[in-house]
């Protein structure tokens, strides 16, 4: 924003800085870590299966973390106002998705989480210090929550896909920027 210009009416249609913040990095952290999985289940077991195991576990329960700060900044700062005109169904989907979207970005590390208890193997953080392990060891458990785990992860990413596919719609057949919303903004604006 110039000095000598009124504040910009779209600064009031932007999401906050830390809000963009995190989602970017989160956006970021979890493609990493959807990757990395589907990728460490093709390898043989060994020193490079345990190192991208132990990737895995920092960058899933890094999410969770990131996740209580959204949700507590999410719960006490207001998102911008929809534009003018976008029909009902419309925000209702957009509501109904990003719901889902916290949701599974939960639930999925806390399966995780979940199946290494039932595994039997500790979550550890950084080197830093072991989580506690939420359940006995139990190989048909550890089975179950796999596929749980799996599937909700396939499930977000099929929902990551419909998240981006609105956000490109707004951008080329509405042509309302709406992207900017989400842009971090740039130094002095
Ligand atoms: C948003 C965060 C996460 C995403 C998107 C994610 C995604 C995935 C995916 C796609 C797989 C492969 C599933 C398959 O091959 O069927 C996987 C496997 C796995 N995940 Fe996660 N995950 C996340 C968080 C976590 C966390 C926090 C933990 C543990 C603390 C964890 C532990 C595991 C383990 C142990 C496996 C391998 C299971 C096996 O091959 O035996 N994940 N994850």
């Amino acid at each position: 924003m110039h000095s000598n210009t009124l504040p910009n009416a779209s600064d009031s249609l932007r999401y906050t800085t830390p809000a963009i913040a995190l989602h970017w990095l989160m956006a970021w952290l979890v493609l990493a870590a959807y990757f990395i999985g589907l990728g460490m289940g093709e390898l043989p077991i060994g020193p490079e299966r345990i190192q991208m195991v132990g990737w895995h576990k920092w960058l899933g329960v890094t999410i969770a973390y990131l996740w209580v700060l959204r949700v507590f900044w999410r719960a006490s700062h207001q998102p911008p106002a929809q534009p003018a005109g976008t029909p009902r169904w419309q925000i209702g989907i957009s509501h109904l998705v990003h719901l889902l979207l916290y949701i599974l970005l939960i639930a999925i590390p806390l399966t995780g989480w979940l199946m290494s208890s039932a595994k039997g193997f500790t979550t550890n953080y950084f080197g830093l210090f072991d989580l506690p392990n939420l359940l006995d060891k139990d190989k048909a458990l550890a089975h179950t929550l796999k596929e749980v785990h799996g599937f909700l992860a396939n499930s977000l990413m099929a929902l990551v896909v419909l998240h981006i596919a609105a956000a490109i719609k707004h951008q080329v057949i509405d042509k309302d920027n709406l992207m900017a919303r989400m842009r971090m903004p740039r130094q002095g604006q």
